[in-house]
């Protein structure tokens, strides 16, 4: 698909999943605005693209529609993937509400009235909640369990009221959990993989929150970051919602040994420390209908994309022992 001579706007752009959508849309042929505020993206994650003179960096707040607005006038697709995360959202639901749900309100007005040709919302598994049924079609009943599954509800809610009410072409996108290059590992955007993948090299021991049974659909991130363009770019996919997983469940006790197992330290110590609140116990995505409309396959297995993420590890100027310093292991507590 060709996106010469179409700009784009991504909300987020400097983020873990957003910088692999920026990537993949220059690589389309698109200009692309970030708008990203850095509380949680970074410069390095565009450093290797940032010569692109395609891409410019807006360090605006979200929650500043105006300035928004003006980015957005003469663009022909908008990727709102800015957030605050679930671990944000269990000490401080306020402000998680008003990035996740009450800016997606105002953009959603302001896209619309200075004609975007396009929103798409990236909303989460993380609005269904522990599963009911699996693998989990996009009928799942929702009842998230955080304030950020409720508020990324609220976020898609008004984005497909936009196009029920409006007519205005919007999209929502359901990803599963990713994991992959630029992850997170530190503060309270951390998350599992890069955590245990660190701790591993770095002779840690792997801590994980409960018994380890609950499960996770873990996606690569280049197969997240594809599928949320094959979603914003089909016009099949307007007025729909469209899970975006790998379609394979495991739990965290086998994934800590399938990442023992790629880093070839089977003897690496295992501890389970108390649950964490609000914690999703079953996710397992059915992803056919973004086979079946989209044509979208997850094409990277676990194990390559633990290899890769390794790899990307051993590159970094960091050591893991050295990237570990911005860890916090119960990283939801204040
Ligand atoms: N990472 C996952 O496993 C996952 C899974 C499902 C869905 N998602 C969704 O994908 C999207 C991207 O997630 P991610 O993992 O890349 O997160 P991320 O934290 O890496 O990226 C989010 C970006 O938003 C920016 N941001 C936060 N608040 C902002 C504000 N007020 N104004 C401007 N920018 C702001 C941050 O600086 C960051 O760069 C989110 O919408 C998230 O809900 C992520």
């Amino acid at each position: 698909m060709s996106l010469a001579g179409q700009t784009v706007v991504v909300t987020g752009g400097a983020g873990f999943i957003g910088s692999m959508l920026v990537r993949l849309l220059l690589d389309s042929g698109a200009t692309v605005r970030v708008v990203d505020n850095l509380v949680n993206g970074k410069h390095e994650n565009l450093a290797d693209i940032a010569n692109d003179e395609r891409l410019t960096l807006h360090l605006v707040d979200i929650r500043d529609t105006q300035p928004l607005k003006v980015l957005m006038e003469d663009a022909h697709i908008v990727f709102n993937l800015a957030v605050l995360g679930v671990r944000h959202s269990l000490h401080s639901p306020h402000e998680n509400h008003e990035v996740n749900a009450t800016a997606t309100l105002h953009m959603l007005s302001a896209a619309r009235e200075v004609g975007v040709g396009r929103y798409v919302y990236v909303s989460t598994s993380e609005v269904y909640g522990t599963a009911r049924t699996v693998p989990m079609t996009e009928l799942h009943p929702t009842f998230p369990m955080t304030v950020y599954g409720a508020s990324k509800l609220a976020g898609e809610c008004y984005t497909r009221a936009f196009w029920e009410t409006y007519r205005y072409p919007t999209v929502v996108v359901r990803p599963f959990n990713s994991y992959g290059i630029r992850s997170h590992h530190e503060g309270d955007s951390g998350e599992v993989i890069p955590k245990f993948l660190l701790r591993c090299m770095a002779d840690k021991a792997l801590i994980i929150f409960g018994d380890g049974r609950q499960t996770r659909d873990f996606t690569f991130v280049e197969d997240s970051a594809r599928g949320i363009l094959l979603a914003g770019t089909s016009d099949k996919a307007v007025g729909e919602t469209i899970n975006i997983g790998s379609n394979h469940e495991i739990t965290i006790n086998d994934l800590a040994d399938t990442v023992k197992a790629v880093v070839g330290k089977a003897n690496a110590e295992i501890i389970h420390d108390e649950p964490r609140p609000g914690d999703v116990l079953r996710l397992y995505a059915d992803s056919s209908k973004a086979g079946k409309l989209l044509g979208f396959e997850p094409r990277v297995t676990m194990t390559e994309g633990l290899q890769r993420l390794k790899a990307w590890y051993e590159a970094q100027s960091l050591s893991a022992e050295e990237l570990l310093e911005a860890e916090k292991v119960r990283n939801w507590e204040v």
